[in-house]
């Protein structure tokens, strides 16, 4: 049996027994009130036949002293005021007679009909007596010996005592009655609270156990869960919404054990690949590092050759012109051309290792910045003239100096300078240089706008990794390897600065440098590095 059904059958059990008890306090409380009732009806009746019994006894008495003195008196009878008076009163006790027997129930009302009879007659022969005393005196006394003493008698020695006798007997009857109701009521009113509490008592506790037997079984499954017992399941004590409870219960530990086994499970593979993963990555640190290592060890081999191959074919191009051998300067120039751009591409390369190895290191010295930017500048101009570009230096007289790495600052202009040429055609390329004051400190600030081809956002988010330009198209059209933003970035947080690009495609672009004007060396702020290796390698290229 569900709960919901237990509790609206107690529920029933507990108003049907509340209905039984207003029943009987109705009925008892009926019952009182009518043997009240009938009580009270008696004492009035019995009060009525004493006033009647009062007045008869008065007018007897009357009647039979004016009967005596009247014998010496005469025609001094009563004025008709008087006897209207007098048939008043008796009209009077006719009420009252009237009165009682509204009073009566059927079984009394006989005897009142005989009884109002008897003073009907009775009132008749005195109201005879009345009108001819004084006057017809032998007339009056007739009436009171022959009809009004014999029914005076009757009335008074027989049939009153006899009325009084019966409600004095009904009384009686009415007053037991009346005990007996109440104590039977009060017994019933006991017995019904006592059958009440024997019910209640037993269906309380058979509630209240299934309750506690119920909840018992779920608060130790849950304390059994919570302490992470996922086998442990509920006992299913009954079929209803406990036995559900537990059902549902036992499902979710079942389904909470299996996700943790397979929780176990991905786990532990997890901590496999993991474990594979950092394999992986430290067998691919140690190839980088021997990469690096190898890329640095070769500078010197790679470089040297490059640099002969620059030197011989620019010495042969002059010899050419001057031995007025024109036809192998074109060739001669072509071979120094692809000599610097390989020697640009070398040095990038190196740089990028060299960073990558934690071999980089800052060479810091004062210069004067505007010395610097003039010889950029200068260096810059055949780049800037091959594209048809103008280019426009934006610098204070009175820029001073700043304590950085001078190459490498440099090499950062270069970069920007060149992309900047390389990607625009006959426009602007505008460098400029300021110096402002954040939070109380120094910064040089170096932004070199062009109004090239420019790049969406979403390019200018990438073009800062190594090897990776804005399209893929560029390197057909431009050249280039994508590594020069990427060196000038590394440079930039070397010296604590950063670089950031605005650009909007077909709208030219705007990179700009933030550089401390006083670079704190790096071993300062991370302790001691590498001796270098390599001296630092400056570049620029088309
Ligand atoms: N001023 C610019 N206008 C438009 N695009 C630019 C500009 N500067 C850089 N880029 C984009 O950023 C990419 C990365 O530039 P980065 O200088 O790193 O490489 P690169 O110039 O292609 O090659 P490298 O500099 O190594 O010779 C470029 O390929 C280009 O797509
Ligand atoms: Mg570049």
């Amino acid at each position: 049996m569900t709960i919901r059904r237990r509790l609206a059958l107690s529920h029933f059990a507990i108003l049907l027994l509340l209905a039984f008890n207003l029943v009987i306090y109705y009925s008892s409380d009926l019952k009182r009130k009518s043997t009240f009732e009938e009580l009270r009806r008696a004492i009035s009746r019995q009060i009525l036949i004493s006033s009647i019994q009062q007045k008869l006894n008065d007018y007897q008495k009357q009647v039979s002293l004016l009967s005596q003195i009247t014998a010496d008196l005469s025609n001094s009878g009563a004025s008709p005021e008087e006897v209207t008076q007098f048939s008043e009163h008796l009209n009077d006790i006719g009420g009252q007679i009237t009165q009682m027997s509204s009073l009566s129930d059927a079984g009394g009302k006989d005897k009142i009909e005989a009884f109002r009879k008897a003073f009907g007659e009775l009132s008749a022969s005195w109201q005879v007596f009345y009108e001819n005393f004084g006057r017809n005196q032998s007339r009056a006394i007739t009436e009171v010996v022959t009809r009004g003493e014999p029914l005076g008698r009757k009335v008074m020695q027989e049939l009153l005592p006899q009325l009084q006798q019966d409600e004095r007997n009904r009384i009686e009857a009415a007053s037991t009655h009346f005990y007996d109701t109440a104590r039977i009521t009060d017994r019933l009113t006991l017995l019904i609270f006592v059958i009440s509490g024997c019910l209640a008592g037993p269906l309380a506790l058979f509630v209240s156990r299934h309750f506690t037997r119920g909840l018992d079984a779920l608060r130790a499954g849950a304390a059994a869960l919570g302490a992470g017992k996922l086998k442990y399941r509920i006992p299913v004590l009954s079929h209803d919404e406990f036995g559900d409870l537990a059902l549902s219960f036992n499902e979710m530990a079942e389904r909470l054990d299996t996700a943790r086994r397979e929780l176990t499970g991905v786990n532990a593979e997890l901590e496999h690949r993991q474990h594979e993963l950092k394999m992986l990555m430290q067998a691919a640190q140690t190839a980088n590092q021997a990469k690096s290592r190898f890329l640095a060890n070769m500078s010197h081999e790679l470089r040297t050759p490059m640099n002969a191959i620059i030197g011989y074919s620019e010495i042969l191009a002059e010899e050419a012109e001057d031995l007025r051998q024109e036809a192998l300067i074109p060739d001669l120039r072509k071979i120094n051309s692809a000599g610097k751009h390989l020697l640009t591409l070398i040095s990038d390369l190196l740089d990028l290792s060299k960073i990558e190895a934690g071999k980089m290191d800052l060479d810091l010295e004062t210069f004067d910045i505007r010395e610097i930017v003039k010889d950029v500048s200068v260096t810059m101009q055949p780049q800037i003239d091959k594209n048809f570009n103008k280019l426009l230096v934006d610098i204070p007289p009175r820029m001073g100096t700043m304590r950085a790495d001078a190459t490498k600052v440099r090499q950062m202009l270069f970069n920007l300078l060149s992309n900047a040429s390389k990607f625009t055609r006959s426009g602007t390329v505008r460098l400029q240089v300021r110096r402002n004051d954040v939070q109380g400190k120094d910064w040089i600030e170096f932004s070199v706008r062009d109004s090239g081809i420019g790049m969406t956002p979403e390019q200018a988010e990438k073009i800062f990794d190594a090897f990776t330009q804005a399209d893929p198209s560029t390197t057909r059209k431009y050249g280039g390897t994508g590594l020069g933003l990427t060196i000038t970035r590394k440079f930039c947080h070397m010296m604590g600065g950063d670089i950031r690009v605005e650009s909007a495609l077909g709208e030219g672009a705007v990179f700009t440098i933030s550089l401390p004007a006083e670079v704190i060396p790096e071993q300062e702020l991370t302790g001691p590095a590498e001796p270098l290796a390599l001296p630092p390698v400056a570049s620029h290229r088309g």
